[in-house]
C-alpha cells in the first residue's frame, strides 16, 4: 500500500463526529475550497468517469449548499452558496433572495461555483436554524444541503425522495473524511428547522428543500467518551492467527 493509501486508511478509521466546537479554530481559504471541490461530482463527465465516490451515484446531483461561513481565513463571514452542478447557478439565483450579491470570494478557483450571498456574522443564525445547536455556529462553517426538490420528484418519481437522502449521506461521508484529513472535525446535523432555513436563503416554494445540515470546525473532545481502535478485535484475531502460523 502506498503512503497515500495508508493515510486514507488511518483517516477513515480515526474519524469521529465533533461533539462540541472550540469556537476559535479557523481554516485557511485554500483548505475550505479544497473540501468543497471534493463534493463536486463534475457533471461534465460521464457518470463512470466522475471522481470517487460520485461514480457510484447514477444520477446528476440534486443537492446544493447554503453555507454559513464563520471562521475561514481570507474570506468574509456570511452566507454563501455552492452549486454542485455549475449549470444550476442561475436556478439557485432565481429562487433565492433578489438582494444577494453572488460574488466569487477572493482566491476561489474558477472551477468552484461558490458565491458570497451576504456578508455578516451568521453564527447565531446558523445555531438557531439548527435547533439551537452551538456546533452549527461555533465551527469554521456549517451548511444546509438544499435539494432541487419538486423538479427531481416530478422527473424521477416518488422513489427519488430516498435517493436525495442517499446523496446527502454520501456528501456527509466525504465531508467527514475531508475535515478529519484537514485536522478539524465535522458532524452531520439532522436536527434543524427547515422553514427558517428557507427564509434565510429566500426559498419560497417546493423548488428547493433543505434535507440535512452539516458543520465543520475545531473540536473539543468529551472526556466521558472512550474511543477504541476501529476493528480492534478483528485485527487482534488476525494477529493471533498469524502468531500461530
Ligand atoms: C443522519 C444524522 C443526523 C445527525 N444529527 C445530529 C445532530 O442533529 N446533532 C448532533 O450533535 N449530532 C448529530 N449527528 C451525529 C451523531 O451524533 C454521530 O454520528 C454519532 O454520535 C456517532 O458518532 P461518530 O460519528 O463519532 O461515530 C447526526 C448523525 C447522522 C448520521
Amino acid at each position: 500500500m502506498n503512503s497515500l493509501g495508508a493515510r486514507a486508511g488511518q483517516i477513515i478509521r480515526q474519524r469521529r463526529s465533533l461533539l462540541a466546537c472550540d469556537g476559535r479554530t479557523s481554516i485557511p481559504a485554500e483548505c475550505f475550497y479544497g473540501m468543497l471541490a471534493r463534493v463536486l461530482p463534475r457533471v461534465e463527465l460521464p457518470v463512470a468517469r466522475r471522481p470517487m465516490p460520485w461514480d457510484a451515484i447514477p444520477w446528476d446531483p440534486a443537492i446544493h449548499f447554503g453555507l454559513f461561513v464563520h471562521r475561514v481565513e481570507g474570506i468574509e463571514p456570511g452566507l454563501y452558496a455552492l452549486a454542485r452542478d455549475p449549470g444550476k447557478v442561475e436556478k439557485l439565483k432565481e429562487c433565492m433572495h433578489a438582494h444577494f450579491a453572488w460574488q466569487a470570494p477572493p482566491g476561489c478557483p474558477g472551477s468552484l461555483p461558490l458565491y458570497l450571498l451576504e456578508r455578516g456574522d451568521a453564527r447565531q443564525l446558523a445555531a438557531q436554524v439548527s435547533c439551537r445547536q452551538e456546533i452549527a455556529g461555533e465551527g469554521a462553517f456549517s451548511l444546509g444541503m438544499i435539494a432541487e426538490y419538486q423538479a427531481s420528484l416530478a422527473a424521477h418519481g416518488p422513489s427519488f425522495y430516498r435517493r436525495m437522502f442517499w446523496e446527502a449521506g454520501l456528501i456527509g461521508q466525504v465531508l467527514y473524511l475531508e475535515a478529519e484529513a484537514a485536522g478539524v472535525r465535522s458532524t452531520g446535523i439532522g436536527c434543524f428547522f427547515d422553514d427558517p432555513v428557507h427564509q434565510v436563503f429566500g426559498l419560497k416554494d417546493l423548488a428547493f428543500q433543505s434535507l440535512y445540515h452539516f458543520t465543520v470546525g475545531g473540536y473539543v473532545d468529551d472526556p466521558r467518551l472512550t474511543t477504541l481502535p476501529a476493528y480492534g478485535r478483528r485485527v487482534q484475531a488476525r494477529q493471533r492467527g498469524m502468531d500461530r502460523a
